[in-house]
């Protein structure tokens, strides 16, 4: 699925990295990245939050760039052609190719709702954690408080009178309770726990740019919507518009739209 929307992902990586970048300094302070630091992000895509680790680390550290998307680990590869303490790796957050004790920090953004077990993969992260060593995730908080992806998301489930992502499906919101979240870290292990809400409006010049950006980003959403007849599709995307008018604040460069992510992090135990 992820590997059908990476030439996507592509296209719009500095525009992610833009809108999520005051949230990305959060997650390195969480995580205490700091130079010389050996350093997995998890779960890359493009590898924005890792390329972002890189400068922090500087050429005496070390970033390994991981996703279980070939093709997505593709567009990191390419985007961290210019740091040479970068490398990539296939795999999946459950069953990370690294030996035991082998990293400083580990980073996830926006990758560890994905997982099925997410206390697995936070227990596998701190397998390949020195002690002592940090772990930093982000996630979506409450859909109510993400207009610009829930709203999207609501129009699909309008159409057709049923929630999407359907309950079945891992979706973006998955981890989106602080105290919830806090016990998925402490369960997989990691000690002296926290999570901090982090604002991360999203600017975009106009409402129709907003629904020509998201939902090709969105893994699910990106697959339902290409499956779907061309006059369906137009009436999620004018319903969408119609709510999305109602949330937008205009600005002189466009529009603004609430966002807001949880930042979660814990320790290996010295
Ligand atoms: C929403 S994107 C986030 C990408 C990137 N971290 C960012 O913030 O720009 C989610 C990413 O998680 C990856 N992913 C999903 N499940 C995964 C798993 N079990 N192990 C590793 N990566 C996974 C997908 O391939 C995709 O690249």
């Amino acid at each position: 699925m992820w590997d059908s929307v990476a030439d996507a992902w592509e296209r719009n990586a500095d525009i992610v990295d833009a809108h999520m970048s005051s949230a990305t300094d959060a997650l390195l302070a969480a995580a205490r990245i700091g130079s010389g630091d050996a350093v997995l992000d998890l779960a890359t895509g493009p590898g924005g939050a890792g390329i972002a680790a890189a400068a922090r680390v500087g050429e005496s550290g070390r970033v390994v760039l991981a996703d279980v998307a070939p093709a997505m680990v593709g567009v990191a590869a390419r985007r961290a052609a210019g740091f040479p303490q970068v490398s990539t790796r296939v795999c999946d957050q459950l069953k990370i190719e690294a030996a035991d004790e082998s990293f400083d920090a580990v980073l996830c953004r926006h990758g560890l709702m994905f997982a099925e077990a997410p206390a697995d993969a936070v227990r596998e992260a701190r397998r390949v954690l020195r002690p002592g060593g940090r772990y930093a995730a982000m996630t979506w908080d409450a859909r109510a408080a993400n207009p610009w992806l829930g709203l999207i998301l609501d129009a699909v489930g309008e159409q057709f009178g049923v929630p999407f992502p359907p309950p079945s499906v891992l979706g973006p919101f998955a981890l989106d309770d602080p105290a919830r979240l806090a016990d998925v870290l402490s369960s997989g292990g990691l000690d002296d726990v926290h999570v901090a809400r982090v604002a991360t409006p999203m600017h975009v010049a106009s409402l129709e740019a907003w629904w020509d950006r998201v939902p090709e980003l969105a893994g699910p959403l990106a697959q339902a919507l290409a499956g779907m007849e061309d006059d369906v599709r137009a009436a999620i995307r004018s319903r969408a518009l119609e709510h999305g008018a109602a949330a937008a604040r205009p600005r002189d460069d466009g529009i603004e739209m609430d966002g807001s992510v949880l930042v979660a992090s814990g320790h290996c135990a010295p």
